[in-house]
């Protein structure tokens, strides 16, 4: 009998496209959506105002106050934040002072859709359905330029690539809640497949896994 009111989970590295099919995913199947990057990016965006020091776990877990106020802000977005946001997420006091909101939202009786690093591994391992989205870093750092220069921001392939390297060896190896497929996941490799068509395989991919 298929799962009703499921969780679903999609993880993957940087710019690998998991938030474009994590909100098609929700809204396929009618549930509700958390983009759990956001609320490292709010983290990170309270420090920079704060102007604390990013070095710092205490700095970093004092600006995990008050972050409702900030989710919908435009900066969020902004490379600086993300950049901030890919180093304080190392940090267990942080990932622990987010835990208990994310939990809830993947607990809620409706189902749900969160996307992040480590939902399938550690904010919901008891999701009905998990997706591990990537793409080679060549194409995802093509990605997030398009998605900066239709923002109007300029900046050179070259430096994208090396940022993305960055990020993917930040969250690959940090102790905390590193980046990793879980054992259950289903692989979606989107290096070849244009938005329609990832989202189209991920729609697949997970109304068989809650048919089962
Ligand atoms: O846009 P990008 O994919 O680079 O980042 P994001 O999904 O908006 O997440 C911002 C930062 O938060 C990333 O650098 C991740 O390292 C971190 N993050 C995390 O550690 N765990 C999550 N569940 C979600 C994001």
């Amino acid at each position: 009998m298929p799962t009703s009111n499921p969780v679903i989970a999609v993880d993957g590295p940087a710019a690998s496209g998991k938030g474009t099919i994590a909100r098609a995913l929700a809204r396929h199947f009618g549930l509700p959506h958390l983009d759990t990057g956001t609320l490292y990016r709010a983290v990170a965006l309270n420090l920079l105002r704060w102007g604390g020091d990013p070095e710092s776990e205490f700095a970093a877990l004092r600006a995990c106050e008050g972050l409702a106020a900030l989710t919908d802000d435009e900066e969020l977005r902004s490379e600086a934040v993300g950049g901030v946001a890919s180093r304080i997420s190392a940090y267990p006091a942080v990932r622990a002072a987010l835990l208990d909101r994310q939990r809830e939202f993947a607990g809620q009786p409706g189902g749900a859709v969160l996307d992040g690093r480590d939902i399938g591994s550690v904010i919901a391992p008891e999701a009905n359905a998990k997706l591990f989205v990537t793409a080679i870093a060549e194409v995802r750092a093509q990605r997030r330029l398009t998605e900066l220069t239709a923002r109007g921001l300029s900046a050179h392939l070259e430096d994208v690539l090396i940022d993305i390297h960055a990020r993917d060896e930040r969250d690959s190896r940090r102790a905390a809640a590193p980046l990793v497929q879980a054992a259950d996941a289903l692989l979606l490799d989107t290096s070849e497949l244009d938005r329609e068509a990832a989202v189209a395989e991920a729609i697949r991919l997970v109304e068989q896994r809650l048919a089962r």
